[in-house]
């Protein structure tokens, strides 16, 4: 997972900048570098795998200066090697750029800017960043200004910094949308900057955070703000706790609220070297699946527990629709006891944060006992269930410290959404430019979620309107009906307010009789195939003088003037709405409990990790 450091001041840049990246290891990467400015000109030394290659390099062809930005890249676009590691140079060598996210239009700017007669030295989609600077730069500005220019045009979200010769006096840092922060780190005459606050609290306490849509111009005496439209801003150094754990919180109150806003950067790892872009394929290496092995399989069989078990619940609809498969979706605990159909031609495929569930283990035994293939979905590396399957998918999430999961939701669906993708493609049931559509939507994914957690303002304000209640119906229908499971799995565990999620089209055989005054019903109403239907449910619950809360699509008129509060989301492709939709349920019940000032990492009787039957 993509990281970034850089140093300006009296010292030597290099072991700064190696000492930061290797701070940033746990994340994951696959290649490595760093341009350090030399004599007044830009030195890049890197290279594929570990950080001791490129330290390696670097003492072999050492490289001293006083300014110096460092990466560790976890490949999206392009293979790991030498040749797509950051940082990427221009043409004139005059100006390098180190960068996290995806550039979702990078083939159409790359193709702008080859018109103009730039040259491409990489397959990835970070190196059209460093030559539309170039262009600006050429037209005149100044490097911030240059960067500010060249920003406009990128779409998605994105964490950017940039070194120029020609202004070897500072650094410019950038950060769009949620694609991980970047942070400031304030010394004395000398300024650092990274991705991840552990990259630098070896060197300073004092540390400014960059909001969305804002960049620094950083220098060795300090630092200015400013927005991407070009105004000057006022920014507020905070000073890190000493305690470890923390410090790894950062600017946010508690690891939920954290873990909620790295969902666009574990999304975009999870997406990470799994995905040919341009030949429009997925790659899933680790699951060691041939076309042979994906035209034998006759059943899928998802076994999972709570959280999990919704992202299975998606997968049943991905994986029915794309690939064609029939797909059961089990609570692990419930597998085992019921003596399943299981045989050779099932995947039994777990899904689980920890990979140490107790039942979600012995679901895969069983499976294992009556022959089947098991494939997991994990996050924890190296855990049990990753160790005991016959191939796997790794989240790539990252750690996971709140009990309530959040990244480690959305992150198993877009790996469902590419297994289902692999499948269809093997068993030669996706027409070709199905696939090539499918896959495209991939690119989006980062950015809507971004665009979900900008809205978090809003989401505040209808938590405080529930902040009372007792009860809570959510409904979904078809994809996002796990929504509504997950959205009030969320609110109970979190707020211990009673909350169910219902198939909207059940309402009517139960759960209508809840209906009152005093009963919020949280509808999921995206503009998904079961959208009208939505639209009824809503009457039906208005009908009844519900309170409803609607989760819809922006620009959404209609529900506008039906629901009582709406909670916007992007305009998503509708097999990948189910991350969009959860996000602000995610965020509701996060604001709701610490409005409560009820211990939202640890809630009372849970585990993160439930090892016991
Ligand atoms: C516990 C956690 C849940 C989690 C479930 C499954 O109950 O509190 O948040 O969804 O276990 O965990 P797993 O690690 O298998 O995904």
């Amino acid at each position: 997972m993509c990281g970034i450091v850089g140093y300006i001041g009296p010292q030597d840049a290099t072991p700064i900048i190696l000492n930061g990246l290797k701070r940033l290891e746990y994340r994951g990467y696959d290649s490595a570098g760093l341009a350090v400015l030399e004599n007044s000109h830009i030195e890049v030394r890197r290279d594929a795998g570990k950080l001791s290659r490129l330290a390696t390099l670097v003492h072999d062809l050492p490289v001293h200066g006083h300014v110096g930005i460092g990466h560790t890249r976890w490949a999206t676009h392009g293979e790991p090697n030498a040749r797509n590691a950051h940082p990427h140079m221009g043409m004139t060598g005059d100006v390098v750029v180190v960068h996290n996210g995806i550039v979702e239009n990078y083939l159409a700017l790359r193709e702008d800017l080859q018109a103009e007669g730039v040259i491409f030295k990489s397959e990835t989609d970070s190196e059209v960043i460093v030559h539309l600077v170039e262009h600006y730069l050429g037209a005149g500005y100044d490097l911030t200004e240059a960067a500010r220019q060249a920003l406009g045009h990128l779409k998605g979200a994105h964490g950017v910094v940039l070194l120029s010769s020609r202004e070897p006096d500072k650094i410019v840092a950038a950060r769009i949308g949620n694609a991980g922060g970047v942070v400031i780190g304030v010394g004395q005459d000398e300024m650092y900057v990274a991705s991840d606050l552990p990259a630098i609290l070896d060197h300073t306490r004092r540390v400014v955070f960059l909001e969305s849509g804002q960049m620094a111009t950083i220098t060795r005496q300090g630092l200015a703000v400013q927005s991407l439209t070009g105004a000057g801003l006022p920014y507020e150094i905070h000073t890190i706790a000493w305690d470890p754990v923390a410090a790894e919180k950062g600017e946010y109150r508690h690891f939920m609220e954290k873990e909620i806003h790295e969902q666009v950067r574990s999304l975009t790892d999870t997406i990470g070297g799994r995905v040919d872009f341009d030949q429009a394929r997925i790659l899933l290496p680790e699951l060691n699946l041939t076309p042979e092995i994906a035209r034998s399989i006759k059943k899928i069989t998802i076994v999972a527990s709570g959280t999990a078990w919704h992202a299975g619940t998606v997968g049943k609809v991905l994986i029915e629709r794309i690939a064609r498969l029939p797909v059961e979706v089990d609570i692990a605990s419930e597998f085992r006891y019921r003596d399943p159909i299981v045989d050779g031609d099932t995947v039994i495929l777990a899904i689980s944060q920890s990979g140490e569930t107790a039942d979600t283990l012995a679901a895969m035994e069983e499976g294992r006992s009556k022959g089947a293939r098991l494939w997991s979905i994990v996050n924890a590396i190296g855990s049990q269930a990753m160790r005991i399957a016959d191939g796997y998918i790794s989240m790539l999430s990252g750690p996971e410290i709140g009990v309530a999961s959040t990244k480690a939701y959305t992150a198993p669906l877009v790996d469902l959404y590419m297994l289902a993708i692999l499948l269809g493609d093997l068993r030669g049931v996706l027409d070709e430019s199905t696939r090539r559509k499918l896959i495209a939507d991939l690119r989006l994914v980062p950015d809507l979620a971004g665009r979900c957690l900008d809205r978090e303002a809003e989401v505040e304000k209808v938590a405080r309107v529930l902040l009372n209640v007792t009860n809570c119906l959510y409904l979904g229908r078809g994809i996002n009906m796990p929504t509504a499971s997950e959205g009030a799995l969320k609110l109970k565990e979190l707020s211990y307010i009673h909350a169910e999620g219902y198939p909207a089209g059940e309402m009517k055989h139960g759960p209508i009789a809840l209906i009152d005054h005093d009963l919020p019903v949280i509808v999921i109403a995206p503009r998904d195939p079961w959208y009208d239907k939505m639209l009824s449910q809503i009457e039906q619950a208005k009908a009844r003088g519900g309170m409803v809360i609607a989760v819809a699509t922006d620009g959404d008129e209609l529900i506008a003037s039906k629901a009582d509060h709406v909670l916007w989301v992007p305009e998503t492709p509708w097999m990948l709405s189910p991350i969009t939709t959860v996000i602000p349920l995610q965020m509701l019940a996060y604001h709701i409990a610490a409005l409560r000032g009820l211990d939202v990492d640890q809630p009372r009787n849970l585990a993160k990790s439930v090892t016991v039957e």
